[in-house]
């Protein structure tokens, strides 16, 4: 498969170029110049950049964006929502037939926060399920809402197949004990998320056969907030990881 990776240098682009690119014809685009990865730079957000950019690929990895929940909305709007529609847009003119959307666990956390969206209260005793009802805890995870919507609706439009995976917690260097003693530590507990369990998620996304799908990427934590049985049984995704085991 030819594959086209958005912000392919970024926490998660770089783990899965690591793990992807002996399977498959990988073609990164970056927002900076980067000599090494021999990346296409690109500022997504305005369309006569992207335009042309993206023939002759199978599939695109829409990674690129500001991924901090704290994000104003003028980096959301530019970052998010204007390079996320032309992104989709340009798939669809390229004749690409799978999207994979980087989404967020931020979509629902509204339902368990504790104080802020990087927090989680435990005590609330919450699952979510994917048919639960949204619940955004910030712009950023509206941005992300507006991705999926974007997606469903070009899946129809176009036919183009879309997967919406909406990531637990990635970090560079995949240990989440990095916020033990810290206020995040019960959020990092649910939503860890290793690199081997998020290449294998996004591997199932390109490799799934349906026009649209969300689902959940998370490892298979003790102490998860979302329950991955349909994510299993849509996507035979089988996560191997449980923060649990490096606290
Ligand atoms: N890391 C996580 O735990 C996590 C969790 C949930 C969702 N996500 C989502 O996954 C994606 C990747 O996350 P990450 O942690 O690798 O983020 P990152 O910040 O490391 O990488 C994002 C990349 O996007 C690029 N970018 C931003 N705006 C751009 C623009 N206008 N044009 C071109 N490139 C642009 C940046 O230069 C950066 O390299 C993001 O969409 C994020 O929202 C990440």
């Amino acid at each position: 498969m030819k594959i086209g990776i958005t912000g392919a240098d970024g926490t998660i682009g770089t783990v899965l170029r690591n793990e992807l690119s002996e399977q498959h014809e990988l073609k990164s685009f970056t927002l900076e110049e980067n000599l090494e990865l021999g990346s296409t730079k690109i500022d997504l957000s305005r369309s006569t950049e992207v335009f042309g950019k993206f023939s002759g690929l199978d599939a695109l990895i829409h990674l690129a964006a500001d991924p901090s929940p704290n994000a104003l909305w003028e980096s959301v709007q530019q970052n998010n929502i204007e390079a996320t529609y032309n992104v989709f847009n340009e798939c669809v003119n390229a004749g690409i037939s799978k999207i994979v959307f980087a989404s967020t666990n931020h979509t629902q956390h509204g339902d368990t926060l504790l104080t802020t969206t990087e927090t989680l209260d435990p005590s609330k005793n919450k699952i979510l399920s994917l048919s639960d009802p949204t619940n955004p805890d910030s712009l950023y995870a509206v941005s992300k809402l507006f991705g999926e919507n974007l997606g469903k609706y070009f899946s129809e439009k176009y036919g183009i197949q879309f997967v919406g995976l909406r990531i637990g917690w990635v970090v560079k260097g995949n240990d989440p004990t990095i916020m033990r003693g810290t206020l995040s530590e019960d959020y990092m507990r649910a939503m860890y998320l290793s690199h081997r369990d998020c290449v294998h998620a996004f591997e199932r996304a390109l490799g799934v056969d349906k026009k649209f799908l969300l689902a959940y990427a998370i490892s298979n934590n003790t102490r998860k907030v979302f329950e991955l049985a349909d994510t299993i049984d849509a996507l035979d995704y089988h996560p191997v990881d449980d923060a649990e085991t490096f606290f």
